[in-house]
């Protein structure tokens, strides 16, 4: 176990706090990055005392690995255009910061009036590219972890606490998807 849910619900009421306070006035878009970062956008918005509008993108993930190959790729782009929104990208874990930083630089190329980021999870010791999110949940160590919208071959996202699978449970989810 490294996250209960009660740790994290306590996380992200704070954060929705922090960013009502940030966002007052305005009405920002949180884009939200498939398929992991949806737990947390749910409950994110949902602790947030002023209005937000959502939108989500797809890039290719690391499939049945748990590694990064490094290629990021856009797989399902905005609905909504982006030129003056406060926008903020939502994600579930930054890694080796390659995903989010390709992303920032696609999204900033439409000239938003803000373009920020809050990750739930950051293993800045992962990192290759120079990222720093704007905001964060929490600093994790180097390993893998699973639950709470995130996965190792689709399974466990709908787990409500986050853990680092054994790897009996990663060569089980990743065969049971073959
Ligand atoms: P990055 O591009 O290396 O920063 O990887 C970010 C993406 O990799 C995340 O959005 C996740 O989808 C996936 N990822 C990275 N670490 C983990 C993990 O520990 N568990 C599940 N997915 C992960
Ligand atoms: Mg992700």
């Amino acid at each position: 176990m490294l996250l209960t849910q009660e740790e994290i619900a306590a996380r992200v009421q704070e954060l929705g706090a922090t960013l009502a306070e940030t966002y007052a006035g305005r009405l920002p878009l949180f884009v939200c990055v498939l398929k992991g970062a949806t737990v947390f956008l749910s409950d994110l918005m949902r602790a947030m005392r002023i209005p937000v509008e959502i939108d989500f993108m797809a890039t290719s993930s690391y499939g049945l690995s748990t590694d990064s190959s490094g290629v990021v790729r856009i797989l399902k782009d905005l609905d909504h255009a982006i030129i003056d929104r406060d926008v903020l990208i939502v994600e579930d874990v930054i890694d080796s910061g390659l995903t989010l930083h390709y992303l920032y630089e696609h999204l900033r190329a439409r000239h938003p009036a803000s373009l920020r980021m809050v990750t739930l999870l950051d293993k800045p010791d992962r990192r290759t590219v120079s990222l720093t999110p704007d905001w964060c949940g929490f600093h994790i160590p180097d390993r893998f972890v699973v639950g709470y919208g995130l996965d190792v071959a689709e399974h466990y996202r709908n787990v409500p606490f986050i853990f680092v699978p054994t790897p009996l449970a990663i060569h089980r989810a990743t065969h049971t998807a073959e």
